[in-house]
């Protein structure tokens, strides 16, 4: 992740930031700061870049030149066109959610004012996103950015050791975080719960579970509402919980925020651009498809668990191409016994030969561009395993935003050696060390992926599912 911040006081940024664990998140690589001084893009020799405002008024207020001029330079460093994030108290308010979201971008710029604000006309053209860290006023931008950036590169996988990545903590499920405890056993005459020291991981569990529940209740109802109502939906969707295994994965991972819940019917926008809608009858569904139809964020892909949703859907949102699909789930406990056909490990840092191979077995593999793109863009995240064979690719397999398993491909000369097994089975064993819940969705009429499914063990949903997105 790499944080661009256009700021007045850009060693403000840069001493904080590279102190403590997202200092050592530059050392290791994993994020990167590129602080901009708007002032170096004055156009006068003061480097002056405030004026008092038309209208009369106390202060002064950033002029829309050097913002933009500053905002341009760093956007013609950048692959893409990222998020323009203006810090000030007229934004949203942040929260867990929105890290979580803004944590999956590779890059985010940072505007950070002072004085009275910036000139509206620039906002107005570079702007993506007005946040606010709470509702008090600082003197500047920059301690809030700081405050959004801690926040955000903590989830950049890899920022944090596994023994700081707490699996429970605030905001987790819509929970505060339990009490924590530490040596001595006694202190002040205070005694550490007994069931931490019974060494029983059960009992702890379920003390852990209880207290947070206790102390958002009492500290933040508010939230604790919405863990309520989670839990609700959990249990809705839970009555047909082979179909709805994605609605469940997406809120299991905090992906999901709950965008219409009654009755029977619910819809989901998780936060990688993906809608899930299941619902109870065609009335439920044209009131959650208006609701989506009417949602600021479009979504990139449409997830729909019910047939009569999709006619409805396409003459709300436009043309869509539609791809109807069987989940397979892996609903065992257990791990996979483990496959030796292969090698397997993650591709990101790749050398030469290793990169020209993955590009051979994609043309090889004959997908489409669209495929193609998505395969890039969850290759760029890190999520595509490659299975080597004396050191040589010869298969990988990657894992979509929505969290299923998909482009397993094996090269065609290295078929029925347990290669795509080997791929399959360490993924499934991988996403089960982390709590979650493997599922594919797969093609009707694919009977060999059919097949290798259901040999590895995972079941068919009853139904199927309809996936939507843009030709
Ligand atoms: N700039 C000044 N006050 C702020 C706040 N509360 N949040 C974000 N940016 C700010």
């Amino acid at each position: 992740m790499r944080f661009h911040v256009l700021t007045l006081f850009p060693e403000l940024i840069e001493n904080t930031f590279g102190t403590s664990i997202t200092g050592r998140g530059l050392e290791s690589g994993k994020l990167a700061l590129h602080t901009v001084n708007i002032r170096d893009y004055a156009d006068n020799r003061h480097h002056k870049v405030d004026d008092s405002p038309y209208g009369g008024g106390a202060g002064l207020v950033m002029q829309a030149e050097p913002v933009y001029r500053a905002w341009e330079s760093v956007r013609r460093e950048c692959a893409g066109a990222p998020r323009v994030i203006y810090v000030t108290p007229q934004g949203h308010t942040f929260r867990q959610e929105l890290a979580r979201e803004l944590a999956r971008e590779e890059e985010l710029i940072f505007l950070c004012g002072h004085y009275e604000g910036i000139d509206e006309r620039v906002l107005k053209e570079i702007v993506t996103d007005y946040i606010s860290i709470g509702d008090y006023v600082l003197t500047g931008g920059e301690l809030a950015a700081l405050v959004m950036m801690d926040a955000i590169a903590r989830l950049v996988p890899g920022v944090l050791h596994n023994q700081e990545s707490a699996e429970f903590e605030s905001f987790h499920n819509s929970l505060l975080e339990y009490p924590q405890y530490s040596r001595p056993e006694t202190w002040h005459e205070k005694q550490v719960p007994r069931e931490l020291l019974s060494g029983n991981h059960k009992e702890i569990e379920d003390w852990r579970l209880e207290q947070a529940k206790k102390r958002t209740r009492e500290r933040r109802p508010d939230l604790y509402e919405e863990y309520e109502r989670r839990q609700a939906c959990e249990r809705q969707l839970m009555k047909q919980k082979l179909l709805h295994t994605d609605m469940l994965e997406s809120l299991r991972a905090d992906r999901g925020r709950i965008l219409h819940f009654e009755e029977e019917s619910v819809a989901l926008a998780d936060c990688e651009g993906i809608f899930y809608v299941t619902a109870k009858d065609p009335e439920a569904g044209e009131k959650i498809l208006e609701k989506i139809s009417n949602n600021k964020q479009k979504p990139a892909l449409l997830v729909l668990h019910q047939e009569f949703l999709v006619e409805r859907a396409r003459k709300l949102l436009g043309p869509l191409a539609c791809e109807r699909r069987f989940p397979y789930v892996y609903t065992q406990k257990h791990p996979l016994p483990r496959c030796y056909g292969a090698e397997i490990r993650p591709l990101t840092e790749l050398e030469d030969q290793e990169r020209e191979d993955v590009a051979k077995l994609v043309q090889e593999s004959g997908c489409g561009q669209r495929k193609k793109e998505a395969f890039l863009a969850c290759f760029r995240k890190g999520r595509v395993y490659g299975a080597f064979v004396e050191g040589r690719l010869r298969g990988f397999m990657g894992q979509n935003q929505a969290g299923d398993l998909d482009f397993l491909y094996v090269g065609e000369l290295w078929r029925r050696r347990g290669i795509g097994r080997a791929l399959e089975t360490a993924w499934v064993n991988q996403l089960l060390g982390q709590g979650a819940r493997p599922f594919v969705w797969v093609e009707e009429g694919e009977e060999s992926s059919r097949l290798f499914q259901e040999s590895l063990g995972l079941c068919r949903a009853k139904s199927p599912v309809w996936i939507l997105a843009k030709p």
